[in-house]
């Protein structure tokens, strides 16, 4: 075991440091790139049932140290990512993957889950009820306790594999939706996906993005993911997965204080393709910085005392 290594739902993985869903495609794209296997794993895009063309463009708003993002769960779904994407990966990440999924319907979710679950290369499932750029899924499910339950119980009944539920912070009481998440048995819980937000343009007066609101990300929005993986991290006992404008090795650090067994990047990804990588390759200088042996060890270490 390394200096750097944590164990995610009983998955060593060598650094706690994940590219966010949405923000490094199925992964191969970047492996064109750099040598994609010094991540600890990465979460591919968020995949649905059926093939999706996603919401019209504009799509994407730039903000201050952000951006909003209104996609809509462009994929080409379950049944291509099988047979299409994951071959691909193979070739180039000789780990478990973490096979991102968002849904419709209840059933929408359990059938994709459990076709990814089959899926040998698939390590965990992130299961996505907090997309909040379509109607009638996503975000609704994790809205409300009881809705984000009854995903969790459906996709719980068709895998074996660790079930990791990504929670939206557009909630009052983010705690109480993870711990129906963990009593419905989620194996772990990871936040937070984007904050609802908006742009207006100047010159024609109308809202930049076509879908008028969109996902606000970006190191902007950085505290809010601490202050929420704090909060949940206390009231679990499962791991918890930050995200939410992560953009360097002391935030990875400052997240795990606050009780992350792993982080995930997102938009500095799509700044800088290499983000993710350079987080992994300063992270070990950094500990030396702060007098850090080992990250398993600071695992919530915010909340002693
Ligand atoms: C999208 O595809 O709209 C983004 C996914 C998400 O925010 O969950």
């Amino acid at each position: 075991m390394g200096r750097l290594s944590v164990n995610l739902c009983g998955i060593e993985l060598s650094n706690p440091v994940i590219p966010a869903s949405g923000t490094f495609g199925y992964g191969y794209e970047f492996a064109e790139l750099y040598d994609i296997n010094c991540l600890g794993t990465f979460s591919f895009k968020g995949t649905t049932r059926e093939p999706r063309f996603g919401n019209p463009t504009p799509r994407i708003a730039e903000c201050t140290a952000g951006m909003i993002n209104s996609v809509g769960l462009q994929n080409p779904g379950v049944d291509a990512v099988i047979t299409e994407e994951l071959p691909k990966l193979k070739k180039c990440f000789n780990k478990p993957v973490m096979a991102n999924v968002s849904g419709f319907s209840v059933e929408d979710y359990a059938y994709t889950c459990e076709k990814l679950g089959a899926e040998p290369q698939v390590g965990w499932l992130e299961v996505n009820v907090s997309c909040p750029n379509v109607h009638g899924g996503g975000m609704s499910f994790g809205t409300n306790p009881e809705a984000a339950a009854e995903v969790t119980r459906a996709v719980r009944s068709v895998t074996k594999k660790p079930i990791i539920i990504k929670l939206s912070p557009n909630v009052t009481d983010i705690v109480s939706i993870a711990k129906a998440c963990v009593d419905a048995g989620a194996d772990g819980i990871s936040l937070i996906n984007t904050l609802l937000g908006m742009r207006i343009d100047l010159k024609t007066k109308r809202p930049v993005i076509a879908n008028k609101m969109g996902g606000f990300s970006g190191q902007a929005i950085f505290p809010v993911a601490l202050r929420m993986v704090y909060q949940v991290a206390s009231a679990v006992n499962v791991p918890v997965i930050g995200m939410g404008g992560v953009s360097s090795a002391e935030d990875v650090i400052e997240m795990m204080l606050a009780g992350a067994t792993a982080v995930e990047v997102g938009a500095k990804n799509l700044i800088d393709p290499f983000a993710s990588r350079d987080i992994v390759a300063s992270l070990e200088r950094t500990m030396d910085r702060y007098g850090i042996d080992n990250l398993r060890d600071i695992i919530g270490g915010a909340h002693n005392g």
